[in-house]
């Protein structure tokens, strides 16, 4: 019945999250809570890393995409289980390198990015900046050469996809604000610009279709069209490009009727597309890079919070209210979102009640959820939401000056608090 392995019911009817009872955790660090099995993400991480050695020879990284769930602790497991990560701000490369993560299996991405986050990349040492645009390219080549340094990068490639998403994640077809387009010869002409620059190294190219698809072919097919763009280069200019960067996007179990495609599968046929491609256009098989972030870390989380006023408007609707909302989760407000909704003291009952999850803030769309399946819950339940460790905490924000949650991670059966929950004092320190 659940969305995820690492979620089960205990003997005392508890929802329970890595062996861990969710109600104590609840009791122990207060609610809203955000709760992470850590060995489903290490686990995820490693079938990744697995699927490089097995389909590649070993001949790729796997890159965790930080702006899924981006703190120190974060960066500490993804460096141990040997991932690189995608930090997309100077705010996530600044957070990685004070986790102590090495800095040469750093990408620096972002659409528009600024002459001081460049200048920090640069310094810090990244392996490779991900170029976006021409104005950037031209900036970067002018801070390198001030610096005396050459800057390792790929570029970042619309391949005209349109995967069957959410508007709003959907990037790689050609109305897109991120990355050159092939259709226009823009990207072409930016590959020759590249080459051209004497402080610039072009490695590569980057793609990224869009997040949270649940289809084989668009990945195929953006594998094909890059490889297509690769044999143009080789023919235009004759030069051949050494790495190639797929992106991320794979789709996680949100709801119980979901089913995400396993990412062995994924893996298996676009690596056998990228093969038969490579040798079917006469050029080398490229170092390849992944970018998974929700599907490293989303359905190894969930979110506790309490449950307050519950209004019951006959012949409309119930209102379960909570002590959190669109400020710690504002999926649902932005793309309406699904998810799984448990009571987490009376997770072995009957799903009897449909109720509307709303949150404490000033604003009627502040819902969690709309007409989903719940227990019978009253005033002081914790409620538990399924799946919310990507895109939560890393979208929270602080309308009506209410605090971050806390996060912990759980393993052996016991929980860490990785991030503490923001008080009050936090949330006017900066205010002068
Ligand atoms: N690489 C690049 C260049 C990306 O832009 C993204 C996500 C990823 C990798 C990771 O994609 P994933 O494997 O996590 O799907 N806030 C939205 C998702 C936005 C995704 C942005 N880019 C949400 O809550 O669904």
């Amino acid at each position: 019945m659940f969305v995820s392995d690492c979620i089960n019911i205990n003997e005392k009817g508890h929802l329970t999250l890595g062996g861990c009872d969710t109600v104590s955790l609840a009791q122990e660090f207060g609610t809203p809570l955000y709760a992470f099995d850590e060995e489903q993400i290490r686990q995820n991480a490693r079938a990744y890393k697995k699927s490089i050695d097995d389909n590649y020879g070993g001949n790729g990284l796997v890159l965790y995409a930080s702006k899924a769930f981006c703190c120190k602790e974060m960066c500490r497991i993804c460096n141990e289980e040997g991932l690189g990560l995608d930090v997309v701000s100077g705010g996530e490369l600044y957070t990685a390198v004070s986790a102590g993560f090495p800095a040469k299996k750093i990408y620096f991405h972002g659409n528009n990015k600024t002459a001081a986050e460049l200048t920090q990349a640069l310094d810090a040492g990244v392996c490779r900046i991900i170029v976006d645009n021409l104005t950037e390219l031209e900036l970067l080549n002018k801070i390198a050469e001030e610096k005396g340094v050459t800057a390792d990068i790929l570029m970042r490639i619309k391949p005209g996809i349109d995967a069957h998403t959410h508007d709003f994640i959907r990037t790689g077809q050609i109305d897109s604000k991120f990355g050159f387009a092939l259709e226009t010869g823009e990207a072409m002409q930016a590959v020759k610009a590249a080459i051209s620059y004497k402080n610039i190294n072009l490695a590569g190219l980057h793609c990224h279709i869009g997040s949270q698809i649940f289809e084989l072919s668009p990945f195929e097919l953006a594998a094909k069209v890059m490889l297509k763009f690769y044999a143009d280069i080789k023919n235009e200019t004759g030069v051949e490009l050494d790495e190639l960067d797929l992106g991320g996007g794979f789709g996680i179990k949100y709801l119980e009727s979901d089913e995400p495609i396993e990412y062995s599968e994924y893996m298996k046929s676009v690596a056998s597309t990228v093969k038969e491609c490579c040798s079917e256009l006469g050029v080398k098989v490229p170092f390849i890079l992944i970018e998974p972030g929700r599907s490293i870390v989303g359905s190894a989380g969930l979110t506790l919070y309490t449950v307050g006023a519950v209004k019951t408007i006959p012949g409309i609707r119930t209102y379960v209210s909570v002590d959190g909302g669109m400020g710690d989760n504002p999926r649902y407000i932005l793309y309406q979102s699904s998810y799984e909704i448990l009571c987490a003291n009376k997770a072995n009952e009957e799903r009897s009640l449909t109720a509307t999850i709303a949150g404490k803030c000033c604003e009627s769309g502040d819902l969690i959820q709309e007409n989903a399946p719940v227990q019978q819950v009253e005033a002081g339940d914790i409620l538990a939401v399924l799946s919310t460790g990507a895109y939560n905490y890393s979208m929270a924000s602080n309308y009506n000056r209410i605090p971050r949650p806390a996060a912990v991670t759980v393993r052996d059966g016991k929980a860490k608090l990785i991030i503490k929950r923001e008080s009050y004092e936090n949330l006017t320190e900066n205010d002068i």
